[in-house]
């Protein structure tokens, strides 16, 4: 059973084919930094005339890493959103018209069920139900999953994804696009810790990252006009930044375990590529008895493979998508 996924939802074209839901035959990723990196984050105008120009090439790579041709493919899954409006109607428009000339039905798939359905990618797979910690550019949500379909939203972020503020600390420091990587990196140079505020981290499952960032803006205009900003300062604002939105997805995901009674975690999405993050999870998971999934690095960013995992839950249950499928800006994460 071959599915061909494909995600265009912000700024990667990607196209992957997986075998049964879980085996990675290729995963292609055409990423546009590069485009991008010069305005200091996603252009969505530039983003969807790209996927337009890659989403051929990179669908037909995919196909030839597999050594699969299009007729063998028993279903194409789409990400139909949440994301960027422009660059999501490419990737459905061209998945509805592969789909009508090939004959080879159509499954819609919402991009936060392909992060939490990457750990289906992993060698060993969580059971249900368990609590996912998605964390990215565009999204923080912490979701009890009690089966396929059967998504829970326990928190979430009352303003800024933790990945956005990632990047917009990255701005305020002259880094570049995307910030995760770079204050990842960063951090490691120093081991000094300003203690900037870890907001809202005693009080429920919701969290708050815009405040964290106005502190830091305030901290480093302050060092700017004191002429103190070099590279090891830059280094321990980073670390320091890294250390408090660690330390509140941790805690939460923490909290949210214990009171749910969940012993499985899965951490997934762009941000929990962060070593810092994966360690601390870790950590806390095995003092408490808790077992955590986290994907491979190239796993957890966004890609096509996580759509055709989650495609293949809908393969198997023979939910379809409509003629009139098109793309959705704002998708909550609800039954499929
Ligand atoms: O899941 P993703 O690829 O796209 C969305 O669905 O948003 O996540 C992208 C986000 C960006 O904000 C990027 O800065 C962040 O993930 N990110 C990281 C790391 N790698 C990517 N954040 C922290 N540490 C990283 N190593
Ligand atoms: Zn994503």
């Amino acid at each position: 059973m071959l599915i061909l996924g494909i995600d265009t939802s912000c700024d990667d074209t990607s196209a992957a084919i997986v075998r049964n839901g879980r085996e990675i035959l290729s995963n292609i990723v055409s990423s546009q930094i590069a485009i991008h990196q010069r305005y200091g984050g996603v252009v969505p105008e530039l983003a969807s005339r790209r996927h337009l120009e890659m989403i051929w090439p990179t669908t037909d790579e995919a196909l030839k890493q597999a050594k699969i041709e299009l007729k063998q493919i028993d279903a194409i899954s789409v990400c139909y959103g949440p994301g960027l409006i422009g660059s999501l109607l490419v990737g459905v428009c061209f998945a509805k018209a592969l789909s009508y000339a090939s004959s080879i039905p159509l499954i819609a798939v919402n991009h936060l069920e392909g992060h939490i359905f990457s750990a289906w990618l992993l060698d060993e797979p969580p059971e249900f139900p368990f609590l996912a910690l998605i964390v990215s550019g565009g999204h923080t949500s912490l979701v009890r999953v009690d089966d396929f379909g059967k998504y829970t939203e326990i928190g979430k972020t009352r303003d800024d994804a933790a990945g956005e503020a990632y990047d917009k600390v990255a701005k305020l420091l002259g880094l570049s696009y995307p910030g995760g990587p770079i204050i990842d990196r960063l951090s490691e140079h120093t081991d000094q810790d300003i203690g900037f505020p870890r907001p809202m981290l005693n009080e429920g499952f919701d969290m708050s990252f815009s405040g964290l960032k106005t502190a830091i803006r305030l901290y480093v205009q302050e060092q700017i006009e004191k002429g103190r900003l070099d590279d090891e300062q830059i280094a321990i604002v980073c670390r320091s930044f890294q250390e408090a939105v660690t330390d509140v997805l941790v805690k939460k995901t923490e909290r949210a375990a214990k009171k749910l009674g969940l012993k499985r975690i899965v951490l997934s999405g762009g941000v929990s590529a962060n070593k810092r993050l994966r360690q601390k999870m870790t950590e806390m998971a095995d003092s408490l008895g808790f077992k955590v999934y986290i994907p491979p690095v190239n796993l957890c960013t966004d890609n096509a493979a996580m759509i055709a995992a989650a495609g293949y839950f809908y393969f198997q249950h023979r939910i379809f998508a409509p003629d009139d499928l098109t793309a959705t800006a704002y998708l909550p994460l609800g039954p499929s």
